[in-house]
């Protein structure tokens, strides 16, 4: 169903940066359930407009879209002035570590100028409320777990860094001017679907992050999984992250628009489960969800991992009430559910 413009509850239209990658999509869903309007900018780059058809079937409603890069300075102008958007979530973004060390200005142009591009027209047509993507890596490898908002910030690859420099634009713009009410979520290890199956994460060739290459392995796409060091100084050798299901992610973005709707200035939160699980842990509850082994072998480390990475969700918990409900094997659950019905990208 298509809802036309005269409809629209104007306090609660939001602009979606990236929303129909994976943790947009996801954002997307919760924020149509929770009685947004929505219109996504997205250049397709990694996803595709089929996902709007899962949102459709899933929501029952399609959300706008306009297919542009946000460093198109009259595209993002444009949007403002066609949509009565209140709010915006910036989640368009590259993301992989390893290209950034390798294509750093890439990162630094999309990534910074595509944000520096949104909020000149946000400026411009007097939008003031955003929620920023950022992300765990932002914090210095020396930071203690569990990670604290307050924990040192020191990215390590461009990519973490394009992430800080954003944050700190958006810093100095809050303390310049009292009107901008900016969110800064940073997000641990999201994995997991949404549950009926009709969205998730769709990797474009071999996946460099743990349970989409796990699942690959799992469908029989890849032979086995290489276990990165099993001689790291934690329980069983390898290493532990928070990893956080989407749909709950997707909530935390909800819950920080609530909250910035009374509060100005610029807030953080980390948002994870606030609990360690090593890769053999991981590897073993997703046995379980497939019922069969995963072929994996343990060779040396890769460089640049912590051996220790997980939330304090203190912050978020008190003030957004934000909680990460779903558990591991809800997330392999939902994961393997999603990787079933769509063994490729956008096949
Ligand atoms: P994703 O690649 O699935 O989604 C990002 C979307 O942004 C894609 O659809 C892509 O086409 C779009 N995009 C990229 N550059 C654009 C541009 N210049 N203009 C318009 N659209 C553009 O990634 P994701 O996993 O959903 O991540 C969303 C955000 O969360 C990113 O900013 C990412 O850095 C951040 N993040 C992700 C993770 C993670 O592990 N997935 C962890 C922490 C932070
Ligand atoms: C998890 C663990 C690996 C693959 C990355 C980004 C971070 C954020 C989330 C965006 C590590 C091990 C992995 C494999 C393995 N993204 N591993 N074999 O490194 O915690 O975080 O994604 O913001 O910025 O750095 O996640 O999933 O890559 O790795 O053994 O084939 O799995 O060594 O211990 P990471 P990951």
């Amino acid at each position: 169903m298509s809802v036309s413009l005269a409809d629209l509850d104007v306090e609660k239209f939001a602009l979606v940066t990236g929303g129909t990658g994976y943790i947009g999509s996801h954002t997307v869903v919760a924020l149509i359930e929770a009685g947004y309007q929505v219109v996504i900018i997205d250049n397709l780059d990694n996803s595709s407009e089929i996902v709007l058809s899962g949102i459709e079937r899933i929501t029952g409603r399609v959300p706008h879209f306009v297919h542009a890069d946000l460093r198109d300075a009259d595209a993002v102008i444009k949007i403002f002035k066609e949509y009565p958007i209140a709010s915006v979530v910036h989640l368009a973004g590259l993301k992989s570590v390893g290209e950034s060390i390798h294509s750093p200005s890439k990162y630094y142009d999309n990534n910074i100028g595509a944000t520096l591009n949104l909020v000149k027209a946000m400026q411009t047509a007097e939008v003031t409320t955003l929620v920023f993507s950022s992300s765990a890596t932002v914090y210095s490898s020396s930071s203690e777990p569990p990670l604290g908002e307050d924990a040192k910030k020191l990215p390590t690859n461009p990519y973490g860094m394009s992430k800080y420099i954003i944050e700190q634009v958006l810093t100095d713009m809050a303390l310049a001017n009292r009107k901008w009410r900016f969110g800064i979520l940073r997000y641990f290890n999201p994995i997991g679907a949404h549950p009926s199956g009709r969205i998730g994460e769709t990797p474009s060739g071999i996946p460099n992050n743990l349970m989409p290459y796990l699942m690959q392995v799992a469908i029989g796409k890849l032979a086995k999984l290489s276990i990165y060091g099993g001689d790291y100084e934690t329980p069983d050798g390898t290493c532990i992250r928070d990893y956080v299901h989407v749909v709950d992610l997707a909530r935390g973005h909800l819950a920080a628009l609530r909250f910035l709707e009374e509060a100005n200035g610029v807030h953080d939160w980390n948002l994870g489960t606030g609990k360690g699980t090593s890769v053999l842990e991981l590897v073993k509850a997703v046995e379980q969800v497939i019922e069969k082994p995963i072929p994996s072998e343990i060779i040396g480390r890769r460089k640049g991992d912590m051996p220790v990475v997980f939330a304090d969700v203190t912050k978020a918990s008190n003030e957004l009430s934000w909680r990460a409900e779903h558990t591991i094997e809800k997330m392999c659950v939902d994961h393997w559910n999603w990787q079933k019905r769509n063994p490729g990208w956008y096949q």
